[in-house]
């Protein structure tokens, strides 16, 4: 496998990250822990099944952000190129991610964002393995959910966290703390800001790149005709 001379660039904590000599084949999950030092984000079973290790991207889709959470471990690091990236360790360093209502005092505190106080209001961690993976499927929930005003039912959590395994604190108080979380003084994100952010981002190179993510089925379709011998994924379940 070759190195890719193409940057993966990405939005991160309000700003442009760009990182070179990402190989092709690198997870999303190695970047962040073994490139950029960033443990926060747990590594489990390392095969998508046990959300351990769960971040939340964010794209323009139709003019409106949509948020994701996904495996980092089954994510082919530059497949997030041109998005923004949240992890666990984020949400308290986001300069985007800011309270609805400031409080009145200049006093400076530190305030969680409602799906960590959430988990601590509702006892949802033991072990804490577990946690920065339910915590950001929890935000990811929070802003396409609770930020549209739409109410998080019991059913829409047990299937929102279908993909996180706890295996000492139980669930009840995991979806006790999803359905808790609209009840908390709200957080936002600055979308108009991250979308211009994204905007700005250059559209990835085509030529002479060792990664290739078209988007449209005439550019896959000749892409492949140009790189007959290259390895095709979709979704990365198949790393
Ligand atoms: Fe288990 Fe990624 S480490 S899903
Ligand atoms: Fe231990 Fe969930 S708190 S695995």
């Amino acid at each position: 496998m070759t190195m890719t001379d193409q940057p993966l660039r990405f939005i991160r904590r309000g700003q442009p990250v760009a990182l070179h000599d990402v190989p092709p084949d690198r997870t999303l999950l190695e970047v962040l822990r073994e490139d950029l030092g960033c443990t926060g984000t747990k590594e489990g079973c390392g095969e998508g099944d046990c959300g351990a290790c769960t971040v939340v991207l964010g794209e323009q889709r139709g003019g409106k952000l949509h948020y994701s959470a996904v495996n980092s471990c089954i994510r082919l690091a530059h497949s997030v190129d041109g998005m923004a990236l949240w992890t666990v360790e984020d949400l308290a360093e986001d300069p985007l991610i800011r309270p609805a209502s400031p409080a009145p005092s200049a006093e400076k505190t530190i305030t969680l964002h409602p799906a960590q106080e959430a988990m601590v209001q509702c006892h949802g961690s033991q072990c804490g393995f577990c946690t920065p993976g339910f915590v950001m499927s929890l935000f990811g929930m929070y802003q396409n959910h609770v930020c549209q005003g739409q109410p998080i039912t019991r059913e829409l959590a047990q299937e929102e966290l279908s993909g996180n395994l706890c295996r000492c604190t139980g669930y009840r108080p995991i979806l006790d703390a999803a359905q808790q979380m609209a009840a908390l003084p709200a957080m936002a994100v600055d979308e108009l800001q991250l979308l211009s952010q994204l905007a700005q981002l250059q559209p990835p190179a085509v030529a002479g790149t060792a990664y290739l993510a078209p988007t449209t089925l005439p550019a896959l379709l000749a892409a492949r005709a140009e790189h007959p011998g290259a390895q095709v994924v979709a979704g990365c379940t198949d790393v």
